[in-house]
């Protein structure tokens, strides 16, 4: 049964990237404050999720209680809902996370009611190493086959993130489980080489995205320092071409104004966020140069042109990469400025992006 709760690509912040297994509940509501003060919660991003480490021990009842990090859960999401945000919890299916916390194996749906009963309104479901590391697909689907029925039970609205990094060709089969995103990778890490190898050579099909089930190829690095300004445009941009769920993954308190105008970048948003749901995908690869397109809801394409390479580059973009005979009005994504035709090449810096919204 498919969910519902996803029509465009889920937008917000998780504490993984960023803090792993050392987030509290202090910093939960730091990051739901600065969601707000930074513009960002009005810009889309709505979520505030908690990945893994949070979790305690199970009480005599077998419910699952918060370790000591985080003293009141529904006192916690009372706090982020009052900013006008939803929060998301994590767990997995074996007896522990990946990170050694308890798991909801054999608790599926007592866990599913926790979460209900606390108030959250998103779950990640992760899938860990070793003799959990399910190796065949009948056990990995039914596994989330259970929890997403468990969620449905509850009877409130809770997004399913699946996260079994691709394997078994998730995306043929995550929305029949009620999942609305699923990782499609392994981890992402803060440094071009990864974000590139996933975003442009490993992310899911994209036959198998669109609305209310989307490719995940892991969560945002912008804002924590390991790749240029050049290079987190590019994460934005692919992202975003991507019709990627889009997951901040940075200490929100310390966005700074660069950072904020990648990430809050309207425009940028918007194709991300386009109603048809189209995953965008090279349409020109010529070496270390990709042009990237994707059909927008308004009959308009947006169209990236990616340098790979570690230099500058001078190249083009043509109506034809975008599917159209011609082209009348062109916005530069990232510039903002707009003319009544394409330029005969773009300067595209190393590792960098040129974006543009083209209109027939
Ligand atoms: C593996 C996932 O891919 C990460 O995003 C994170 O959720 C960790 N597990 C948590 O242990």
């Amino acid at each position: 049964i498919p969910g519902t709760l996803a029509p465009t690509p889920p937008m917000g912040w998780s504490s993984w990237n960023k803090f792993d297994e050392h987030i509290d509940d202090a910093t939960v509501r730091a990051m739901a404050d600065a969601m707000v003060t930074t513009g960002l919660r009005d810009a889309g991003y709505i979520y505030i999720n908690i990945d893994d480490g949070w979790q305690g021990t199970r009480d005599a009842t077998g419910a699952l209680q918060p370790n000591a990090k985080f003293p009141d859960m529904k006192a916690l999401t009372d706090y982020v809902h009052a900013r006008g945000l939803k929060i998301g919890i994590y767990s997995s299916q074996g007896p522990k996370t990946c990170a050694g916390y308890e798991g909801s194996y054999g608790h599926v749906q007592q866990d599913a009611q926790t979460f209900a009963d606390w108030g959250f309104d998103y779950l990640k479901y992760d899938l860990c190493s070793g003799e959990w590391f399910y190796n065949d697909r009948d056990t990995v689907v039914r596994s989330y086959y259970e929890m997403g029925k468990a969620l449905r039970e509850t009877g409130r609205d809770i997004l399913f993130s699946l996260c079994e990094y691709g394997r078994f060709e998730v995306g043929s089969w995550g929305r029949d489980v009620g999942g609305e995103l699923w990782r499609t990778t392994g981890d992402i890490t803060d440094d071009y080489k990864t974000m590139a190898e996933i975003g442009f050579d490993h992310n899911g099909k994209p036959e198998h995205a669109g609305p209310h089930g989307w490719n995940d190829p892991d969560m945002l690095e912008i804002g924590n320092g390991g790749m240029s300004a050049d290079e987190y445009r590019t994460h934005m941009s692919l992202w975003a071409m991507s019709a990627a769920p889009l997951m901040m993954g940075h200490d929100l308190r310390e966005t700074s104004a660069d950072m904020l105008a990648i990430l809050a970048n309207r425009r940028v948003i918007a194709v991300d966020q386009d109603t048809r749901g189209i995953q965008g995908q090279a349409v020109r690869t010529e070496g270390t140069t990709e042009v990237w397109a994707k059909p927008l809801a308004d009959g308009s394409v947006a169209l990236a042109l990616f340098n790979r390479a570690e230099t500058p580059i001078t190249a083009t973009m043509s109506a034809s990469d975008a599917g159209l005979a011609s082209v009348s009005k062109v916005e530069d994504l990232w510039s903002g400025a707009v003319t009544s035709g394409l330029a005969g090449s773009y300067e595209v810096p190393a590792h960098g992006v040129v974006m543009l919204r083209v209109t027939a």
